[in-house]
């Protein structure tokens, strides 16, 4: 089995290094193969998603990503910018379903930003469709404004698009996982606004026709923003599209303590997929040594799970971030009063310890 590893910018590196060492104590023979993207893409190869970087990750059983991005490049045209690797993998891939789990470990209920009785036991599925929507809509552009009260002025445009069988294919995935947990599945739309939403929550109901034994509820985006933190665990399954997933995926990343805890599944039809922390680079910490890496080595535990087949190996791997959390190991974004305050290398090595 070939994993294709790629790290990228800021804390990437430091985390996937840890993931990969928990990967290799498993004793398991797969081919980890390293390959730049993003901002290292960049300075390599002149190109966030280098041609070879693409090549390895098309070739491979799983892709095991890091994260990207750095404000050095905020100056260079958009196609340059290390958030297109990201973005390119998904498209050329066509890892159109995107999970995230939002799990509060009861370990770390007191570093939830919300009350105790609120939080405790939260263990909500985000499926966050990640192909379509304005994130690729066509067209989008600068352009001077043929109408309205602005006409003539520079404005920037983007298009909110979904079709039926994109919108479908999406549904598809989300009833199922709601199946497999306690059968409640929330579709979050702004329909009473938008014509896409519209088109959204009329294909889901269309095809929950297919899932009788899922109840299905829809609510707007504002008030899903609203009821993730007044009541949080009344969701179970969320259903979305890219912009609102991304958007309420950090909120409820946060409920958990910190979005350092938070792996994420990008999955194809045939369930090969990108797996990846669901935070950022963090410029700001990078090279301290004191990034969490525990939202990327639960990542490489879903990776087992999802596309290579080992849920053993998985569930060893998970088994082994509880215990260290038991322990009392904290990296500082989960750290508090009574805990031990340890760094990227230790918490890892902890990992592996426990496995
Ligand atoms: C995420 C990130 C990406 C997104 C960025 C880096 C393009 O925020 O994975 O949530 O917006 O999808
Ligand atoms: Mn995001």
């Amino acid at each position: 089995m070939k994993i294709a590893v790629l790290p990228g910018d800021g804390i990437g590196p430091e985390i996937v290094a840890e993931a990969v060492n928990v990967l290799n104590a498993l004793g398991e023979s797969f081919t980890l193969e390293e390959a730049p993207v993003g901002g290292a893409g960049y300075e390599a190869q002149g190109h966030p998603l280098p041609d070879s970087t693409l090549a390895l990750a098309k070739a491979a059983d799983a892709i095991l990503f890091g994260a990207v991005g750095d404000w050095k490049y905020d100056s260079l045209e958009r196609a340059l910018r290390p958030e297109q690797a990201i973005l390119g993998l998904r498209k050329h891939l066509q890892l159109f379903a995107n999970f995230r789990p939002a799990i509060l470990y009861k370990e770390l209920a007191g570093a939830s930003s919300l009350k105790p009785e609120i939080v405790s036991g939260l263990d909500i599925l985000i499926v966050r469709e990640l192909n379509g929507d304005i994130y690729f809509g066509q067209p989008r552009g600068v352009r001077e404004a043929p109408d309205g009260p602005f006409a003539g002025a520079r404005e920037g445009f983007d298009t909110m698009r979904y079709s039926v069988p994109e919108v479908q294919r999406i549904a598809h995935v989300a009833f199922q996982a709601a199946q497999k947990r306690s059968r409640k599945l929330t579709s979050v739309d702004k329909s009473n606004v938008l014509e896409t939403s519209q088109l959204w929550r009329d294909t889901m109901i269309d095809v929950s026709k297919q899932y009788p034994d899922v109840e299905l509820s829809h609510m707007y985006v504002d008030n899903a923003a609203m009821q993730l933190v007044k009541a949080p665990k009344s969701f179970d399954v969320v259903v979305t599209g890219n912009m609102f997933g991304d958007i309420l995926s950090d909120q409820a990343a946060m409920l958990t303590g910190s979005i350092g805890m938070l792996p994420s599944a990008s999955l194809d039809k045939a369930n090969k997929g990108l797996y990846e922390p669901s935070h950022g680079s963090a410029p700001d910490i990078a090279g301290k040594g004191i990034a969490n890496p525990l939202a990327t080595i639960l990542s490489a535990a879903m990776m087992l799970r999802y596309s290579l087949g080992k849920t053993e190996q998985a569930d060893r791997i998970e088994t082994a971030v509880k215990k260290v959390l038991a322990q009392g190991l904290r990296t500082p974004d989960i750290w508090e009063a009574g805990t031990q305050k340890v760094g990227t290398r230790e918490m890892g090595a902890a990992v592996v310890a426990a496995l």
